[in-house]
């Protein structure tokens, strides 16, 4: 293959090319060569002619330095065995430098799409859609020359403004602190040192070692790292969940560009179109997690280049469909602003594209009756079949933070602007159903416990006909007089009532939940410690599903079984997101005591991905050692606590015009009215789930 070109680009016609010429310059962030860069501008017009592509091609489009035979940029589409790949490379040589001569650009601007349903319609041979990739073409980021230019000078403003801090191992971590741009935004620098304990020092060589990079820099976290390990499955990948606490660690110690180069590598494969068995998913789903491998190049003996091969699912065991990747893509996007304070990057077209194309996918009309995101089985952390089909508290909380991170960074403009009314309709009308009926507290059970059923009519109170026989006899005892949580799950005639971790801790920082709620949670868990707790925090969730559950309801399951993995094992990595609630509700004090208990066990026992048993006192059967989000959850969670400011950058609270925006407050002739639950609830419960609407 000639590296040098565009192969293919002849085939995409109209194509307009952009000469950028820098000195020692960069665009998007990464650094030029003196040199003359040609960029490739790919109009969403264009309409590829199918027929044009060669069957087993790869093809590329984006950005070619021309000056260069050597270096070659992205979006490679091509196809094998029957599904469309893509990659996108740079050549290696053979002295196993991974790039080489250049810091290489990224053309994530440059999108690659391949078979739309329009061009699959028209082939006649039902095996040749599947064996060729085909394009679709997006818009792109670069319309104008000048436009080039305008990204171009402010990322050279942002350089100046940027803090870099060099995190020495030896001698300590950045303390950090706020200072203030000239334009109002506050921007993190780096102003002293203190000394890191053995812990610490440890985790930071360790998260450094798990770095992966693609052409020479660094893009992600592997999910583990263990040497010892002979059969890493698929932990030898940066899954995009496990790498949130990896990239706040590195953004919250001043070190901005491996998080950057993340979200603008992954947003190039949220392009790519994967089938599965001949079916695709919807356009704009991220992937589970990918791989950057190094492929010899054709006819160029014993040269590899980088390419980027990312799994949706396909791959994984279960074919589990990761929902929750574009939405943790979402909320690190705007973690990334908020703390570098280069809001550049969410700006930029393409990115404001990939938020789109995520929320489409997210918003989109179907079958299901309620607010929530209906979801298979393993969608999310819980990536195995654990009974969290249906509408599971995770991606509920996850969901809402995303649609509360999208609300603040997409532009708003004619064609956004019915987006942003769905996305201000969507957040009113989930925020009053998961406060609605997912909430649980001694009041609420006692209400299910004495539930009618059988009631045919919209002024139903047991709406979801649930059977009061359904309440475990574990919970009876186990609610606490004060506090309550969010359950797992809820469908027609099902309350999945075990207490999920991540949902309830991200109810608490999205505020989804009332005030009233978020401190409920966690005065449950500060009641509940030694069963959430514990020696090792925190339990994925609570309580394990034993003998026939276990059987019916993971497929037996022998990584699931009863206090380990994803059935009420104890999982570390939840520690970060412990940490964020707590100092978000005023009581740092708790993480403080949960990450001490870590801080004693993590080292001593290598960074565990999750324990074993009631209390968590045994590293888990199957679980991986050196498990980066162990250990950047520590990190994080240390940095947390250290920099209050920076933590109430994650956190959201309480917003009205979401609760203002309910469709509850509308009555049958379409004028406000005092919302149902307002109405409903007792008047010493002076907190409103809504405002009075008078
Ligand atoms: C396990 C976890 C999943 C994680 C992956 C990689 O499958 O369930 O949440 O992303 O390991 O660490």
């Amino acid at each position: 293959m000639n590296t040098s070109s565009c192969i293919g680009l002849s085939t995409m016609k109209p194509c307009r090319r952009i000469l950028v010429s820098c000195k020692n310059s960069s665009l998007f962030g990464f650094p030029f060569l003196n040199s003359n860069y040609l960029i490739t501008d790919n109009l969403s017009k264009l309409q590829p002619n199918l027929n044009d592509l060669p069957d087993s091609s790869n093809r590329v489009v984006g950005f070619t330095r021309t000056n260069t035979p050597n270096w070659r940029a992205f979006c490679l589409s091509g196809s094998d065995s029957g599904q469309s790949r893509f990659f996108s490379g740079c050549p290696l040589n053979t002295s196993n430098d991974r790039l080489v001569s250049n810091k290489v650009n990224v053309a994530s601007d440059v999108r690659n799409h391949s078979t739309s349903i329009e061009s699959k319609v028209n082939q006649n041979s039902f095996e040749k859609i599947y064996v060729r990739g085909d394009l679709r073409v997006k818009p792109l980021l670069i319309e104008t020359i000048e436009e080039a230019h305008k990204v171009l000078e402010n990322v050279e403003k942002d350089k100046d403004n940027e803090a870099r801090v060099e995190v020495n191992d030896s001698l300590g971590v950045n303390i950090d602190n706020l200072n203030q741009r000239s334009d109002g935004s506050m921007v993190f620098r780096s102003t002293l040192k203190r000394e890191v304990s053995e812990v610490e020092k440890e985790a930071w060589k360790l998260l450094r070692g798990a770095v992966v990079n693609y052409c020479g820099l660094p893009v992600g976290t592997v999910a583990a790292a263990d040497p010892a390990d002979k059969l890493p499955l698929n932990y030898d990948q940066v899954f995009i969940r496990d790498f949130v606490p990896s990239a706040l660690a590195f953004l919250l110690n001043g070190e901005g560009e491996i998080v950057k180069n993340f979200l603008l590598h992954t947003l190039q494969l949220q392009s790519w179109e994967k089938t599965v068995d001949c079916h695709s998913p919807g356009q704009g789903l991220m992937p589970a997690s990918f791989k950057v491998k190094a492929v010899p190049l054709e006819g160029r003996n014993g040269e590899f280049e980088d390419v980027l091969d990312p799994d949706f699912g396909e791959s994984a065991i279960g074919r589990v469909a990761p929902v929750d990747s574009g939405l943790w893509w979402i909320i690190l996007l705007r973690a990334y602003g908020k703390i570098t304070g280069d809001y550049s990057l969410q700006e930029r077209v393409d990115v404001q594209t990939g938020i789109r194309w995520i929320l489409n996918l997210c918003l989109t009309d179907g079958f299901d009756m309620f607010p929530t995101l209906l979801v298979t089985d393993g969608s999310c952390m819980i990536d195995r079949r654990m009974g969290i089909h249906g509408h599971p508290l995770e991606i509920q909380s996850l969901f809402y933070s995303a649609l509360r991170c999208s609300r603040e960074m997409l532009t708003v403009n004619d064609s956004t602007k019915k987006l942003v009314a769905a996305i201000n309709n969507r957040l009113s009308a989930l925020s009053f159903h998961i406060r609605e009926y997912y909430w649980v507290d001694m009041k609420k059970i006692n209400e299910i416990y004495r539930y009618k059923t059988e009631e045919y009519s919209t002024e139903a109170i047991n709406k979801f006909n649930i059977y009061p026989e359904q309440i475990p006899s574990w919970l009876v005892d186990w609610i606490p007089e004060n506090g309550g949580y969010f359950i797992g799950n809820l469908q027609p005639a099902h309350m999945d009532f075990r207490f999920f971790t991540l949902g309830n801790l991200w109810a608490i920082i999205s505020s989804l939940g009332t005030p009233t709620q978020n401190e409920g949670v966690l005065s449950l868990i500060e009641d509940k410690w030694d069963d959430l707790v514990s020696d090792m925090p925190l339990k994925i969730c609570y309580p394990a599903l034993e003998c026939e559950e276990w059987r019916v309801i993971t497929g037996s399951d022998p990584k699931n079984t009863p206090w380990s993995y994803h059935n009420a094992g104890s999982w570390p990595t939840l520690l970060w997101q412990f940490t964020l609630a707590c100092m978000k509700m005023g009581k740092p004090e708790l993480a403080s005591r949960a990450l001490a208990s870590a801080e004693k066990r993590l080292l001593v026992d290598q960074w565990p991905e999750y324990y074993d048993t009631r209390h968590g006192r045994f590293i888990g059967k199957q679980s991986r050692l050196y498990q980066t989000w162990t250990i950047a959850g520590y990190l994080t969670s240390k940095m947390l606590l250290e920099n209050p400011e920076m933590a109430s950058m994650l956190f959201w609270n309480e917003d009205y015009e979401i609760l203002e925006n309910c469709v509850c407050g509308l009555n049958k002739n379409g004028r406000r009215t005092k919302c149902a639950r307002v109405a409903s609830r007792s008047p010493s419960v002076s907190e409103p789930l809504l405002p009075q609407i008078k």
